[in-house]
Formats: C-alpha cells, structure tokens, sequence
C-alpha cells in the first residue's frame, strides 16, 4: 500500500504567466478514507488554461485556489481504498485530484468510468472535458449548420482540435487560426481542415480576409483580443461567436480593448460566453456522439503527454506560450 502523498501546492498568486516558482512541493502520509471517501491514485491529471484563472484573487465564476493548498485540478485515477459501496477497488474514476499523487476524495463528486466506451487515456482525452467544451460550444452555443463556414482560434489546441474535427463531421467549411507553420500543417495536413492562419507570421487582417472570403457563420473562440476583433469584422449577417475562452488576455499585463462592437448591430450578430458545466446534465448525449465517432474513427484527439506530477507546474505555463500539441496532461501513473 502506498504510504505518501506527492502534493504540488500553490505558493504565490502569479502576475503574468504561471510557472514552477508559484508552486511548492510537499509529501504527506496519505489519508485513509472515512465514509463516503476513496483513496485513489491519480493517473492523469489534465492541465487547463482555467488554472491560471484558479489562482488569481479574483477568478469570478470559481473560488480562488487558496494559497498553500493543493493546485486544483481534474484527472482520472484508480480507486485504492473504497469506502463507499458503489465503488471497487481498481475502479477507475474521474475526480477531482489536484496537483496529487494519492489524493483522498469524496466518492459523490467522483464519476465510475465506463471502460467500454473508451480506455482511461479516452477518458482524460476524446471523452473528457475539453471534447465536451469543443461539442456544446460548437453545436449549442455556436449553432453551426452544415454548409455553414466555421472560424476557430487556438484551433491545434485540446479544445480546438475538437472543435474543428466536428465541425467538419457537420459539413462545415472550416478555418484554423494557429501559431507557426507546424500546427498549421497540421491542422490541413492531418485533420483536414480548409484553411488556416497563421497569426504569428504576420499581417493578420490580410490572413483574414485571404481565408474568409465570403465571411464566417461562426467564430468559436478560444483566445480573444485581435483576433476576436477581426473575427467580428468577418461575420457574416446572423452570424454566432461562442466565447469559450481568452487566453491571449488571461495572463495580459494590458488587456485588449475589442473595437469592432459595434458591428454587431448591423450584422444581427449574436456573441455570447459559455461554461462546459452548464451542459453537465447532457454530457452523456456528447459522450454517445463521440464514441460513435471515434469508434468510425472520424474524430481523433492528439495528446500531449507529460510525464511526472512535478512537470505540472512548468506545463501550465506551456499553455500561454503554445508549446503544447494539443490536449496537455501529465502522466503520474501507468495505466
Ligand atoms: N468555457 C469553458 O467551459 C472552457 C472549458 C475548457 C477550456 N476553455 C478554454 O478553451 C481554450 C483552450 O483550452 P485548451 O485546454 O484546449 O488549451 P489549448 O488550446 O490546448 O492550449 C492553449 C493554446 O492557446 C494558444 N495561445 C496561448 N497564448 C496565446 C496568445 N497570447 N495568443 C493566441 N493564442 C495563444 C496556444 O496555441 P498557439 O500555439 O496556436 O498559439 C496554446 O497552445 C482556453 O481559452 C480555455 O480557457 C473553456
């Protein structure tokens, strides 16, 4: 029986971009469960730009992550010590672990997974959160239609691959923003998608204009600032933007002033944000949906996979820099 807790605790609250000097180490003896309690040894903990959102004082939809304790975080693990009869040990489940090798946590917030749907790495990617951000942004707020033309920002990243492969399996015409010519490559090259841009190469609004010619139905965006502008100026008439994130402005010492508001008026242009958990009571709908797909291998999802618990810290700064390819986890167990 493991004895220990590896932790990864949260040091500082950071200005700009986080990384491993806003964290802090520690082992503990691992906590034997009481009633309604699991020990569970985390396998894969995902690595959100939320968390960056987490420890700010302030993050509005959340309460922060409290200084000195755990980094919070969601994960797929396997169930030690059960002390709640519907799970076994060898379980695996889905919980809430935070930046914890063997966390003890409370089964009623912990989800049984369903290995004959998909394997745990399934479950941390293509059946996980971020597949279910790209599903209910795209189809429920973004309303795309097929023959419909669909623009999406970090497009190489976990929710956007997502995004941009359904939208795809939809019958869309759909362009990629990405930064550098590999994640573009990709984006054409691999997942087939019909256009990209590729906003570090310069002359953005030109990009634009070049891969939207006759505008966009739907903007699904992940990172806000400029290209969030020009995205407002390309929509079409009736035109949707789901904002699912804004990562160019989250850990921004200035923020971007968006100037093309005003567009909106004459375009009858709707834009409106979203948070994955308001679909929570439709996820399996979205679960069906995407291992019917993956299963026709319609829809793939590439991991980045780090290995280790101390890689988290270093690995949530990855996100704002876009060294990440793809949907980033860290490994902290074999399956
Ligand atoms: N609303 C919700 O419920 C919900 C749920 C999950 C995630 N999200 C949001 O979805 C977005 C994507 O999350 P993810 O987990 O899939 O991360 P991700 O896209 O895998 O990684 C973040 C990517 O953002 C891009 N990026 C970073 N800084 C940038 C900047 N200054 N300007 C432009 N692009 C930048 C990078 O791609 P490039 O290399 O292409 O620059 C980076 O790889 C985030 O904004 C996140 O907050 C929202």
């Amino acid at each position: 029986m493991q004895n220990s807790n590896q932790r990864f605790l949260l040091k500082s609250r950071p200005d700009g971009i986080a990384g491993p000097e806003h964290f802090q180490e520690d082992v503990q003896p691992v906590r034997m469960p009481g009633p309604g309690e699991l020990l569970v040894e985390s396998v894969y903990i995902s690595i959100d730009p939320a968390m960056r959102v987490w420890v700010s004082a302030n993050p509005g939809y959340v309460l922060p992550v409290e200084i000195g304790t755990p980094m919070r975080a969601g994960g797929i693990g396997r169930v030690l010590v059960s002390e709640d009869p519907a799970f076994q040990v060898g379980d695996f489940v889905n919980a809430r672990l935070g930046w914890q090798s063997h966390p003890t946590v409370r089964a009623a917030d912990s989800q049984k997974l369903d290995l004959s749907v998909g394997t745990p790495q399934d479950w941390i990617g293509p059946l996980g959160t971020t597949a279910l951000t790209a599903y209910f942004g795209l189809f429920d707020v973004g309303a795309a239609k097929a023959g419909e033309t669909v623009l999406i920002s970090a497009a190489a990243g976990g929710v956007g691959q997502m995004a941009a492969q359904m939208a795809k399996i939809k019958g869309c015409r759909v362009v990629g923003i990405a930064g550098g010519a590999e994640k573009c490559r990709y984006l054409t090259e691999t997942l087939g998608l019909d256009a990209v841009i590729d906003y570090k190469a310069g002359g953005l609004a030109e990009a634009y204009a070049k891969a939207l010619p006759d505008g966009c139905d739907v903007f699904f965006d992940n990172v806000g600032g400029e290209q969030l502008d020009l995205a407002i100026d390309h929509l079409r008439e009736n035109g949707r933007i789901a904002i699912c994130g804004r990562i160019s402005q989250t850990a921004a010492s200035e923020l971007y002033g968006v100037k093309n508001l005003g567009l909106l008026i004459g375009k009858r242009g709707r834009i409106q944000g979203f948070i994955v958990f308001d679909f929570n009571a439709r996820y399996p709908e979205a679960r069906t949906w995407i291992a019917e797909q993956l299963k026709a291998g319609t829809l793939q999802q590439r991991l980045h996979i780090l290995d280790g618990l101390d890689k988290a810290p270093e690995g949530l700064g990855m996100l704002f820099k876009g060294e990440n390819q793809g949907k980033l986890v860290v490994q902290v167990a074999a399956e």
